[in-house]
């Protein structure tokens, strides 16, 4: 079947872009002599982690206990959770998961690591921890450098925690107007961490993994002497966003929304697909996706189930009932609205894939 047969709104996925994006970025990894350890809340599909893993992918990342479990069910069994993880409920899961599976947790105070540390613990085990560190994001993360270093001499003492490495995530990126803006943040991210990674090692503390990753930093982060991982996740589809930050082309989207006009007037269209299909997020140029070969076209507005296009510009138009193809502004947050995509090479379709992990927010 044709892909512009299927019913619309439909969430499409074209298997030879992303395969392409997976061997690019393991090539990434593979020359600058790292693991990759891809996030895969971009896709929360355990079929996509294993083709990530055969091209070379050492372990996966996800940001929820539930992503890890679905991950898990689905035969991943190297899972780092870059998540603080809180209270009873997940400490339970965590124990039980880690029965199962070689997972690995991050945080970044002396209160989470003694509650994971007590529940393991308890049980006879020991959880694989990272510390993250803050390097621009603002989020989660000690100061790196020497807030890195106090947190982990706390913790080192810690019976049910085994020490891996420090990780970060300069998602600060993402608001850097030049690629030279980029490089920098990169250059950054991979320099604070090694040098805070020394820092530690002069306590006699052994810091085996240095990890970073951004989709648009990795390539620059990758490349600094000491980095032993990097952890990506948008660059398996890319997006609107990662063309305007410079990591990747339009050619290399490999998500798009398949959408039909249902309305047509002199100064608009109204497409099928509206914020429960696209997500309310804007891209860095205020629009909420591209329209595929319709470079006159503006999707300004957004409602639940409508897309209110502009026509900016001269050019062909479609017409009602034609079918068009949006590159969403962020790929992860569209994998988590959808229960399926559709799956197609040299535009048929070859299959529909449960997102199994999506709604995972627990
Ligand atoms: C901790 C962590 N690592 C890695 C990533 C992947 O970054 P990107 O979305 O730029 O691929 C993210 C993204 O949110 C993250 O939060």
């Amino acid at each position: 079947m044709h892909k512009f047969d299927l019913d619309t709104p439909a969430l499409v996925i074209d298997w030879d872009i992303m395969q392409r994006n997976i061997c690019a970025m393991q090539q990434v990894a593979d020359d600058a002599g790292v693991k990759l350890r891809p996030h895969t809340k971009t896709h929360k599909t355990p079929l996509i982690s294993h083709l990530q893993m055969r091209a070379g992918a050492k372990g996966i990342t996800v940001a929820k206990l539930g992503e890890a479990e679905v991950m898990n069910a689905g035969g991943v069994d190297d899972i780092l959770i870059a998540f603080p993880l809180q209270g009873a409920p997940k400490m339970e899961r965590l124990l039980y998961l880690a029965e199962r599976a070689n997972v690995r947790v991050s945080l970044d105070s002396r209160q989470v690591a003694q509650d994971i540390s007590d529940a393991a613990h308890a049980r006879g085990a020991k959880i694989g921890m990272y510390v993250e560190v803050d390097v621009g994001l603002g989020r989660v993360g000690t100061m790196h450098h020497e807030g890195a270093r106090d947190l982990v001499r706390e913790i080192v003492e810690l019976p049910g925690v085994e020490f891996l490495g420090i990780m970060t995530h300069a998602g600060h990126t993402y608001k850097a107007k030049s690629l030279e803006e980029i490089r920098q943040i990169g250059k950054e991210e991979g320099e604070w961490m090694v040098e805070t990674a020394e820092l530690i090692r002069a306590d006699g503390i052994e810091v085996r993994e240095v990890s970073v990753g951004s989709t648009p930093t990795a390539r620059f982060s990758a490349n600094v002497k000491g980095v032993t991982e990097i952890r990506p996740g948008t660059y398996v589809f890319y997006d609107t966003t990662q063309v305007l930050k410079y990591a990747c082309s339009w050619d290399d989207c490999a998500q798009t929304i398949l959408a039909t006009v249902v309305a047509k007037h002199p100064d608009r269209l109204i497409f099928d697909a509206g914020s429960k299909t696209l997500s309310s997020d804007a891209a860095p140029n205020g629009l909420f996706g591209t329209v595929k070969n319709f470079p006159n076209l503006e999707i300004w507005r957004l409602n639940e189930e409508h897309a209110t296009v502009r026509i900016a510009g001269e050019g062909p138009l479609p017409n009602i009932g034609d079918k068009v193809e949006i590159i969403p502004n962020h790929a992860c947050a569209v994998m988590n609205l959808h229960d399926s995509f559709v799956a197609v090479s040299q535009d048929q379709v070859i299959g529909e894939f449960e997102i199994q992990a999506r709604g995972k927010i627990r």
